[in-house]
């Protein structure tokens, strides 16, 4: 049977509706084999001439690769619930279809917040490293001390899913919770005993700090100076987001001048993180590497997700998760 419909998969994807796609003959796939992203150049040459298009957030995608793919180009499919990578009004205005993978990530990236919520509280990552150094001599009654994250005040900013299954693990720890959106959102904050709150008096209220909002050009440094000022000298910042939320460069003046206690950071600023980046050289600073959803069942199940869009798309029906669908369906 001849292959029906060419695709470009930019990276080697888990679960089964990956392993399906590629032994289906009405698929000619083209799958970018290795762990780092196509070039600019390699992803133009690669788009060419495809009806869809399965991309990850290292990927992007815009005017000029929409034009480089071609007109017959039905359907954007990104892994991942965030598509600040993709222009998503360039595909609109040619009626393509993205595709993105809300949903699944919600609780295990929840966890991610409260890892990096706990780790940087009680300096978890400090202190293995300190064990593994070889420097714990004995027991002391200050030795890594760090503050209390039971009965504190978590606030944080956005409240969609992720902002609400963060709020929602914060009762186990008897914590007063302030959350704000853009739109107000009343009865989500009710359900998870959050009380909505101006974004200013979030910042000055709260012991820890959690973004979890979209990057837009709105959000984009959202966290400037002007909110370290605002916030505690013992706050705590955590952002399992997207890194130009915050200016880096205001987190690193803020922590050094004492205007905020630490940071947890599951996302940063450019993508990977240079290794002169002063956030390095800090104790009270853990850094990971973007793996917010990274459960080998979560990122399956996202992969998942990101297939069923794609043969959606292919198709010409609606995609099962969509960010936009096709104005003027192709
Ligand atoms: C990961 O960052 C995602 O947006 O899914």
């Amino acid at each position: 049977m001849t292959a029906s419909y060419r695709v470009f998969v930019t990276r080697v994807l888990p679960g089964e509706g990956f392993a399906e796609l590629r032994k289906d003959p009405a698929f000619d796939l083209d799958v970018w084999p290795v762990d780092f992203p196509p070039t600019r150049e390699e992803l133009l040459q690669h788009v060419a001439g495809v009806d869809g298009l399965v991309c990850l957030i290292t990927d992007a995608i815009d005017a000029a690769v929409l034009d480089a793919a071609g007109e017959q180009l039905k359907v954007v499919s990104q892994m991942a619930v965030g598509v600040d990578n993709v222009d998503v009004a360039a595909c609109s205005a040619r009626g393509i279809p993205v595709g993105n993978t809300p949903g699944v990530l919600t609780e295990t990236t929840a966890d991610m917040a409260w890892a990096l919520i706990l780790s940087s509280a009680r300096r978890v990552v400090e202190a293995a490293e300190y064990v593994k150094a070889g420097q714990w001599q004995t027991w002391t009654p200050t030795q890594m001390a760090g503050v209390d994250v039971f009965g504190s005040t978590l606030g944080v900013i956005g409240f969609g899913a992720i902002g609400q299954a963060i709020a929602r693990r914060a009762q186990g720890f008897g914590m007063r919770v302030l959350c704000w959106n853009r739109t107000s959102r009343p009865d989500e904050a009710a359900a998870v005993g959050a009380e909505q709150c101006d974004f200013d008096d979030l910042l000055s209220q709260s012991d820890f700090v959690c973004v979890s909002i979209a990057l837009t050009d709105d959000t984009r440094n959202l966290i400037d100076a002007r909110a370290f000022e605002l916030m505690q000298p013992g706050a705590i910042l955590v952002n399992t987001a997207r890194g130009p939320i915050v200016d880096e460069e205001a987190l690193v003046d803020a922590l050094r001048g004492g205007a905020i206690a630490g940071a947890g950071l599951d996302v940063t600023a450019v993508e990977p993180l240079s290794m002169d980046s002063p956030l390095l050289q800090m104790n009270n600073v853990v850094v990971l590497p973007h793996i917010g959803s990274a459960s080998l069942a979560t990122r399956s199940k996202m992969a998942d997700m990101a297939v069923a869009n794609l043969r959606a798309g292919l198709a010409g029906e609606a995609l099962p998760h969509a960010v936009s669908p096709a104005v003027g369906s192709r």
